[in-house]
């Protein structure tokens, strides 16, 4: 059962896609406190799960969590928020019940952080629906929840091979040597990523014709050869009299506005640039009508970027920072000054100030951008989505998002930014899956290897052991950093092994996720939603069942070569090595796994479907499979 309650909200978000009727009196099991706080005390088997791709465990209780979309790149335990606002949480103690709490401005999740036996979920304004839903088992809340809030984005096929991507491909030829690169290791590849290097000065929508002289036939070669290209695109457009986009936004009146009506000009990759207001419909549409640039020449798929809206200063608040500086430039240097000047700097970068200072231009009136941030990513993935609907409409089109909110699942996946090439971030990626499944988005995925940092051989195979499971399935990493593709470490054989049992499973993952779009159910779900009277399935932190049939349990130590796994019941232990595939069947209960380096393991309730090896989806066979 589902129940809204409405607090003068000032912006339809369009979260929601099913007729609820308002109900009357206070939102049990909440109290609504004088001073605008949601409280629940919590019983001490009380368990948090939900949202989305926020930090720390699948049991999310214990911390504070802010929903503000956040261009966050270090993911450290501290952090309160990352780029997507994903606000829903279901309890699962003596009441079980779920919130979603659609506000487009920011709320703060205190999930026993301050009082251990106490959630304070507090808004910052009451622009706010709230919808509690109870029901009979967690899957059943979760599907309730999704029907609400309507299907989940259906990518294409292709899009469930594997992907590379670096920030630091720049040129046509470095793109073709990855490829061949691939190719010559016989190792499995349906995609290569194009980053900001590919356009001419970072303008959205360019090519550059001196490092691309020609994208549509490269596109095409790579195509011959099972390989789409996958370009980013991201939110701000260069400021720059001449550039079209520039020019044609700007007189329409498509950009954000400050105070004063005029654009409001930030710094991000390009340099001084312009936000496209994609809260204004025609705005929007003529947004995802650029795409056409790309599409016509043979791109099928994106992964739109710096939606937060990421702002490395603006135009204002650096000018002001650089006469403040210049005022200081007489004092004596001792650290104390030193520190005030460096965060005069720092401060700069994504502030709430700022983000105070520009105006959207929304149907239903004129909205300062800070009431209503997170619906900025989530609205330029459907200003795409709807225009790649009309540019491609025999076949979908691949997208994905960094910044997100509930609703941008119907259009597009996520993928999770910047991580790092930390151990620690394995077990990251895991926990954040099941949080970002129940709020609908189900393609998704982390940079396989870590963004930030500097790889290792085995931190990457550990990596992509766990990433076979992921519907999106892309290896990234941040200029500068040490190579980590799957050639990038001598031997290739190991990779070769791993990346081929991704596409061995890949019938079985396709079908168990168009399975859970069609049913609203959840790809990844923690064993308590299976096993919900099995006391121990509710506390294991580091294993997940992925479809129907399988359980994942990876290795994300560095050095270790075996680990503890729970069998909720009587299960397969499935073995890949060295390509081979074996099996043994074991009881249910704890035992120690041994995964030597190389090895894939993960356990199966039923006989799974196995593909041939394939060197990409197109060879892929999908029908009269091996059964292991
Ligand atoms: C952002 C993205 C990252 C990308 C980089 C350059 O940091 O999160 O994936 O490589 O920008 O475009």
């Amino acid at each position: 059962m589902i129940k809204r309650y409405s607090y003068s909200p000032i912006i339809d978000t369009g979260a929601v896609v099913k007729n609820i009727p308002l109900s009357e009196g206070s939102p049990t099991p909440f109290i609504l406190t004088g001073d605008g706080a949601f409280v629940y005390h919590m019983s001490d088997k009380c368990r948090i799960y939900g949202l989305g791709e926020a930090t720390r465990g699948i049991n999310k209780r214990g911390w504070i969590y802010d929903g503000w979309c956040t261009d966050e790149p270090l993911h450290t335990e501290d952090k309160r928020a990352l780029y997507g606002a994903h606000n829903f949480i279901l309890f699962d103690g003596e009441d079980r019940f779920a919130a979603f709490f659609d506000i487009p401005g920011k709320i703060t999740f205190d999930l026993g952080y301050t009082e251990s036996d106490t959630a304070v979920i507090t808004p910052e304004s009451f622009n706010l629906e709230l919808y509690i839903v109870t029901g009979d088992s967690l899957k059943d809340i979760v599907s309730q929840f999704r029907a609400l809030i309507g299907k989940s984005y259906m990518p294409p096929k292709w899009a469930f091979g594997y992907g590379q991507s670096r920030w630091g491909y720049v040129k046509e030829e470095d793109i073709r040597s990855c490829a061949d690169r691939y190719t010559d290791a016989g190792i499995p590849l349906d995609m290569i990523y194009l980053d900001i290097d590919y356009m001419d000065r970072f303008m959205d929508f360019s090519v550059s014709s001196e490092r691309f002289p020609d994208l549509e036939a490269f596109a095409a070669e790579m195509k011959s050869r099972g390989i789409r290209l996958i370009p980013i695109i991201d939110a701000a457009v260069k400021k720059l009299d001449g550039y079209s986009v520039y020019d044609e936004g700007h007189e329409q009146g498509y950009f954000c506005k400050d105070a004063d009506g005029k654009d409001f000009v930030v710094g991000v990759w390009p340099g001084m640039s312009v936000l496209p207001d994609f809260l204004d419909p025609e705005a929007s549409r003529w947004f995802g009508m650029q795409y056409k640039a790309l599409t016509d020449i043979g791109i099928e798929g994106f992964w739109n970027d710096m939606n937060e809206p990421a702002l490395f200063y603006s135009e204002k608040a650096l000018n002001n920072a650089i006469e403040e500086l210049k005022n200081k430039s007489d004092i004596s240097l001792d650290a104390l000054n030193f520190f005030g000047l460096r965060d005069t700097m720092n401060r700069l970068q994504n502030s709430p100030d700022d983000y105070k200072s520009f105006y959207h231009n929304a149907p239903e009136g004129r909205f300062r951008h800070y009431d209503v941030h997170n619906l900025y990513g989530y609205k330029m993935t459907k200003s795409a989505f709807d225009a790649l609907t009309e540019l491609r409409p025999d076949e979908p089109s691949l997208l994905f998002s960094r910044a997100s909110y509930i609703g941008a699942h119907r259009y597009g996946g996520v993928w999770t930014g910047d991580n790092h090439s930390w151990w620690s971030h394995i077990l990251q990626s895991l926990q954040q899956m099941p949080g970002l499944n129940m709020c609908g988005f189900l393609y998704s995925g982390s940079d396989i290897g870590g963004f930030g940092g500097n790889c290792t051989r085995d931190l990457l195979i550990r990596w992509m052991s766990f990433a076979v499971f992921t519907p999106l399935m892309r290896n990234h990493a941040a200029f500068g950093t040490r190579s980590q593709e799957a050639f990038a470490f001598g031997d290739t054989e190991v990779f070769r092994h791993i990346i081929e049992l991704r596409y061995r499973l890949i019938p079985y993952l396709y079908k168990s996720f168009v399975k859970a779009v069609e049913s609203d159910g959840m790809f990844f779900r923690p064993l308590a939603f299976d096993y919900e009277d099995d006391g121990i399935a509710a506390t294991v932190e580091d294993q997940l069942m992925v479809g129907d049939s399988l359980m994942i349990a990876p290795i994300y130590r560095q050095n270790a070569v075996a680990r503890h796994v729970y069998l909720p019941e009587d299960m397969r232990l499935i073995r890949m090595s060295k390509g081979d595939i074996s099996t043994e069947e074991l009881n249910k209960g704890w035992h120690y796994v041994s995964v030597p380096m190389g090895d894939v393991v993960f356990f199966a309730k039923s006989p799974i479907p196995f593909a041939p090896p394939a060197m990409n989806t197109s060879e892929l066979q999908w029908e009269n499979l091996e059964t292991l």
